[in-house]
């Protein structure tokens, strides 16, 4: 295809403002897909992603458009992840086209997810066309809401084009703007060829698919191709393009978005960013800005029945081979015994995958407290990275520690500003600004990741009564006064307890992990200290009292069917649990003692 006769773009949008809807319109409506065949929410592809509503991975669609000034354009659609933990891959595919739609709802107006995605297409130097959508619904103000376009993100809205997704109303006029308003692509045929490596996954019966863009040069059936970041050379079989389904073509040229297959066995061999070229003939220089995507939030997965570990190491394999930003090890704790140290890009990338292992595999998981990644330096000088708080050195080898920090930004009605600055505040935030947009506020805190991991945005969702939103950027690593803190439960150290907490929260986080602990550990038959410990030294305790009777005592002589029931029952609650020394822990306190209320 002629450059001057494509478009590329994105669809940027906080979550429910519409994104996937209206791509459905714009597929519909070029009678890409015939009705018959149009399913909700064509481009989320995964159960699980359509359950819980949102796009994990990037997925994409060419749509042919015959224009009003009578000219057939393709129209290529990247879909971008909207959650922050995947911001890595939202900057490559906004680097992969040249304009965006942005969504934003006008019974709603402009939140922290539409800013986040907003200014990496403005960091990718897209052309942005505002669309109001939803305005077949009676709250809808657009007046207010491209006002808020304009104070807020700072982009004209004049021309904003009013939409509803649903009922179809605008979508014409989303079309001719695409056309009119979005540049072309550039690029040069004759160059040597440069792609990017935009998205890639794993397929059952092609392998793994690889997404790209081409920036100059063409790419063919049976060409030599090499990745440039990992050196890796490959035969191409396939190539294509999705409109959605897969269809082949001949070749893909610049400006245009397809896929190929090239019998690459791991995901992980390929990785996103990466530019790929010819094998002989190739460009010398890459494309700008590759950085692989790294993990920072760390935690264990056990099976809770430590016969399926197997089971387990299979289902992570296979998860592994679709997801290179996923990653693990085999750890041992001294009390739960073999299982994996994983990592993952934030903590709804954690929850998907855990999902996944225990509803795609039916494996029971217990998950251990997730925590962020730390630098420990050494007397020595020496910095090594700390995955498991478990794994901390004796504090007399330690020069200090540094944790990573966030940029938080946060948009909320002002009645609720009170709370959220308390909330940010508890959670050793510092805060960097704060501005108004009409009756919102909008708060920026600089927040330790550690903080905001585990129960932040639970927590701010229940103090705003959920109409605050969130969105973070890593900004680094910085000092602070980091320790250890143990879990003692009869004397016995639980491994998979233990924290890093800040110094000056220590004893607070203590005395309430042992009084959640008190609370969740059920009563035995001897009375069980529970303590909090920093180094050697106990800086909060609980004592679990013992328990009168044996729970079946009442049934003896009694019914022995209730009995037996009864100790079904137990047989069945204490699989859930596990042994410590002699104290039977069951798997929620493992996340729940951490919980802060
Ligand atoms: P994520 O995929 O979770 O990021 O959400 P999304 O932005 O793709 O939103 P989605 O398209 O799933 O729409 C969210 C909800 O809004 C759905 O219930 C849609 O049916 C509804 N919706 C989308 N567009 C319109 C519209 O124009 N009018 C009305 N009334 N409802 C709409």
């Amino acid at each position: 295809t002629e450059l001057s006769k494509i478009r590329n773009f994105s669809i940027v949008a906080h979550i429910d403002h519409g994104k996937s809807t209206l791509a459905d319109r714009l597929i519909q409506s070029t009678g890409t897909v015939q009705d018959r065949d149009m399913k909700e929410q064509l481009l989320d592809a995964m159960d699980i992603e359509r359950e819980r509503g949102i796009t994990i991975k990037a997925n994409t669609v060419r749509i042919d458009y015959e224009a009003d000034d009578g000219e057939r354009y393709v129209l290529n659609l990247i879909d971008t992840p909207g959650h922050v933990d995947f911001a890595y891959e939202v900057s490559r595919s906004m680097r992969a086209v040249e304009g965006s739609l942005l969504v934003v709802d006008s019974t709603q107006g402009v939140e922290a997810q539409t800013l986040a995605n907003v200014y990496q297409a403005i960091d990718a130097d897209h052309e942005i066309v505002p669309v109001l959508n939803k305005i077949d619904l009676p709250a809808a103000d657009c007046d207010r809401v491209a006002e808020q376009i304009e104070d807020v993100i700072g982009i004209d809205a004049t021309d904003a084009i009013q939409v509803s997704a649903k009922t179809g109303i605008g979508i014409k006029e989303t079309l001719e703007a695409i056309v009119k308003r979005l540049p072309a692509p550039k690029g040069e045929r004759d160059a040597p060829l440069k792609a990017m490596l935009v998205d890639s996954w794993y397929d059952a019966y092609l392998g793994v698919i690889v997404l790209v863009r081409i920036m100059d040069g063409v790419l063919k059936k049976g060409d030599q191709i090499r990745m440039m970041q990992t050196n890796a050379r490959y035969g191409v079989e396939r190539i294509g393009v999705f409109r959605p389904a897969m269809q082949t073509v001949d070749e893909l040229g610049p400006g245009e978005i397809g896929f190929i297959t090239a019998s690459i066995k791991q995901v992980r061999d390929t990785k996103v960013g990466d530019t790929i070229t010819h094998d002989k003939k190739g460009a010398e220089v890459a494309l700008p800005g590759f950085k692989p995507s790294v993990p920072v939030v760390f935690c264990g997965l056990f099976p809770v029945d430590s016969s399926e570990f197997e089971d387990l190491r299979n289902a992570i394999e296979k998860l592994a081979l679709n997801d290179a930003s996923f990653s693990y090890e085999m750890e041992t704790s001294a009390a739960l015994g073999f299982g994996f140290r994983c990592g993952f890009l934030g903590l709804l990338h954690l929850e998907v995958i855990r999902d996944r292992i225990e509803r795609e595999y039916n494996i029971e998981l217990i998950t251990t407290a997730p925590s962020v990644v730390y630098h420990v330096f050494g007397k020595d000088g020496v910095m090594s990275e700390l995955h498991n708080p478990a794994d901390m050195p004796d504090l007399s080898t330690v020069d200090h520690v540094e944790e990573p920090r966030i940029k938080a930004t946060i948009l909320v009605p002002d009645e609720y500003l009170g709370d959220v600055l308390k909330l940010c505040q508890d959670r050793r935030g510092i805060q960097e600004d704060l501005s108004y947009a009409g009756s919102r506020a909008m708060v920026v805190y600089d927040l330790p990741l550690n903080e905001v991991v585990f129960d932040f945005y639970d927590r701010l969702k229940s103090v705003t009564k959920g109409y605050a939103s969130f969105d973070y950027q890593m900004i680094g690593y910085r000092i602070d006064n980091l320790v250890k803190m143990s879990v003692l439960v009869n004397d016995e150290p639980v491994d998979a307890l233990s924290m890093m907490v800040h110094r000056d929260r220590a004893e607070a986080r203590g005395r309430a992990m042992c009084e959640k602990l008190k609370e969740l550990i059920p009563r035995h038959m001897f009375k069980i200290p529970i303590q909090a410990a920093i180094g050697g030294k106990v800086i909060a305790r609980e004592t679990l009292s013992a328990m009168r009777k044996d729970v079946t005592a009442k049934c003896y002589g009694g019914d022995a069917t209730r009995k037996r029931k009864l100790l079904d029952k137990q047989k069945a609650g204490k699989k859930k649990m596990r042994q410590f020394g002699r104290v039977d822990i069951p798997q929620e306190a493992f996340i729940s003692a951490l919980k802060m209320d």
